[in-house]
């Protein structure tokens, strides 16, 4: 995604992310200004995987910077996870040529996830592992739907990052099940909310453009 593109997805969603900050780096024109120690830790991985790896990262610092957070290296927990500088909520993405990061107070949110996929990619052979008999269902029956299962899992995905911030574990695909209304807003009920310590419902929004599908959940403060 060239930084023209990537500039108007991240205003379509700052207008819609407000108290978390978000931030947005282009993959391919990505060119330096990580941290040493980040540099370090993307030495490790094959070129592509490192490239992505940092424009996260700067997408993280500046999202970051934005709500006058501290920022040092990023370093990554057990369980590849980000770990965000004290205080503060953070997640990354990447995909569809951009790096995505959102960051917000956790005074403001306890814990949130986004997600980024390139529109419509979702196989169909995966459905049967992300979503209910009921949500396959009704994304059988949508006018497109490869963009709505993809659209669906990016949503499963944010949430997933947003239950694993606040609780240090990992949620099912299917013990998430989504309702979604026609302008993105999604509800999820947690089936094993209680076991994992979130709350039992977490909404989110899911932002659909030609080139990526973005999603996004937060648990509140
Ligand atoms: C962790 C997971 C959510 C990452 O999503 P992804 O679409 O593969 O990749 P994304 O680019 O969107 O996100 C990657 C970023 O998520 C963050 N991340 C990784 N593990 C995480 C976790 N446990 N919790 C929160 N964030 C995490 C990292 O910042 C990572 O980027 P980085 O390594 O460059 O720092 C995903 O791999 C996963 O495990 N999903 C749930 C399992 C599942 O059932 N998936 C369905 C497969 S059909």
């Amino acid at each position: 995604m060239k930084e023209e593109e990537v500039r108007s997805l991240v205003k379509l969603l700052a207008a819609r992310l407000t108290p978390a900050e978000v931030a947005g780096v282009s993959i391919a024109d990505y060119s330096g200004g990580a941290h040493q120690e980040e540099e370090a830790l993307a030495a490790t991985f094959a070129a592509g995987r490192a490239r992505e790896f940092l424009a996260g990262r700067l997408a993280a610092a500046r999202a970051l910077a934005g709500i006058g957070a501290p920022v040092g290296p990023i370093l990554r927990g057990s369980q590849s996870e980000p770990l965000a500088p004290e205080g503060y909520a953070l997640s990354i993405s990447h995909g569809a040529g951009i790096a995505l990061a959102v960051a917000a107070r956790r005074t403001d949110l306890h814990a949130l996830g986004i997600d980024v996929e390139t529109t419509g990619r979702l196989s169909r052979k995966l459905w049967r592992r992300i979503f209910t008999p009921g949500e396959a269902a009704a994304l059988a029956g949508m006018p497109d739907p490869a963009a709505s299962a993809t659209a669906a899992f990016s949503a499963k995905e944010a949430l997933y990052k947003a239950i694993f911030a606040a609780s240090g574990h990992g949620a099912e695909m299917k013990a998430m099940e989504l309702t979604i209304a026609p302008d993105g807003v999604f509800r999820a009920r947690i089936s094993n909310a209680g076991a994992l310590g979130v709350p039992a419902e977490i909404d989110g929004f899911i932002l659909i453009t030609k080139e990526a599908t973005t999603a996004f959940a937060a648990i509140p403060a």
